[in-house]
């Protein structure tokens, strides 16, 4: 995606690394570095910076609502995935007899708040098949009293892509319920069409290429009603300063209501620049760079004597793969004596593949499974 002179001067750090591990962690280019100095310097005019912030606020939001194709009053930005979640879980106020669907490939963000004892909604867990999650599985989850499906477009465990069309069908089909989709591990990778879905979520320390701290929340026009967030704070309600405001509290609709306090300005900066960057590149120009890495990565590991646990589908492979080996921790170590970054976590090693990646990465990071194996 990059030409050799734009990744040295944007990305500096990978100039020795195979880093194949934007799943976990993206690298930020050199543009999200200089926002973050450029927060410093605002912070540092005490309250006049605040005109400035709320420049990047805006810029921000713009950026987002070009990222997920709504418009900026349908976009919201919280400090991470799961305060979206928790916040989407109150806007639902779900009662005795309601069903949430969950599946077993997911992270734990979006799966976790129906499953504290406080929430009364019965949870239904759409479970894999060898690695991939089927439609016709989902379908006899579904019901009357299905309310929501949470689900991510591709699984932070082995990279699984849902096909969203049929996924989205379903749900019309067969319940009344909204669908909320996780974009983290898709988000400036992989172009997406999120048109249908109900409420998207995004982290931004992944491979948008920004900092942590950001929830991307977007809520289209329609559903606004359903995801207003009945929380206390100050930046989302509509009447904070007002008269009133020891007697009610009055959430903004949709996307704003997911804004409880004061915004994460740092992490703000930081994705108005990342955005820009990824948009700037074009994320179809990022996938048809690394598309073809993921192939051959995924073909040599083929060869290997490991278990993949991502299923071969070209429609359901993004930037993410994932395989099983009694000794991981070993080959672990033996990558990252050679400096060749991949996750090992949750008994299993993955390997993701971003646009500042090259063929060498990859063949260094096969060379070194080939003589460890
Ligand atoms: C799909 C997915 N959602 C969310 C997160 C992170 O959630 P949060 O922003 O709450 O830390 C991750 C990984 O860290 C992830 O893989």
């Amino acid at each position: 995606m990059f030409a050799q002179s734009a990744r040295d001067t944007d990305f500096p750090s990978l100039a020795k690394k195979a880093y194949l591990n934007s799943a976990a962690e993206g690298i930020p280019p050199r543009v999200v570095t200089d926002a973050l100095a450029q927060y410093a310097q605002d912070k540092l005019r005490g309250m006049d910076g605040r005109q400035r912030h709320e420049v990047h606020w805006k810029e921000a939001k713009a950026q987002v609502a070009k990222a997920y194709n709504l418009s900026a009053d349908e976009v919201g930005i919280c400090s991470c995935s799961s305060e979206a979640y928790n916040l989407a879980a109150l806007a639902m106020r779900l009662r005795e007899g309601d069903e949430v669907v969950i599946n077993d490939l997911d992270f734990p963000a979006g799966a976790t708040p129906w499953l504290q004892p406080t929430c009364p909604a019965k949870v239904k867990v759409w479970r894999s098949r060898e690695g991939a999650l089927r439609v016709e599985d989902l379908v006899p989850l579904l019901g009357p009293r299905t309310r929501l499906l949470t689900v991510s477009l591709v699984s932070f465990f082995n990279g699984y892509k849902i096909p969203l069309p049929g996924v989205i069908d379903a749900v019309r089909n067969h319940s009344d319920a909204l669908l909320a989709l996780d974009v983290t591990q898709a988000l400036g990778r992989i172009p997406l069409d999120l048109a249908g879905v109900d409420l998207i979520v995004s982290s931004t320390h992944k491979w948008i290429l920004a900092t942590h701290g950001g929830g991307l929340v977007g809520v289209p026009a329609a559903r606004a009603r359903e995801w207003t967030v009945p929380a206390g704070g100050w930046f989302h309600l509509q009447n904070a300063f007002e008269n009133d405001r020891f007697e009610r509290a009055v959430s903004k609709p949709g996307a704003a209501s997911f804004t409880v306090g004061m915004p994460n300005y740092p992490a703000v900066y930081a994705i108005n620049a990342a955005l820009r960057y990824i948009h700037s590149i074009g994320v179809p120009a990022i996938d048809s760079h690394a598309r073809p890495l993921v192939r051959a990565c995924l073909d040599g590991l083929k060869k290997l004597p490991v278990e993949l646990i991502t299923p071969d589908e070209p429609d359901a492979i993004a930037g993410i793969m994932a395989f099983r080996h009694p000794d991981a921790e070993r080959i672990h170590h033996a990558l990252r004596e050679k400096n060749i970054h991949v996750m090992s976590h949750a008994g299993r090693l993955r390997v993701a593949i971003h646009g500042y990646n090259t063929s060498d990465d990859v063949e260094r990071f096969l060379d070194v499974l080939h003589n460890e194996l």
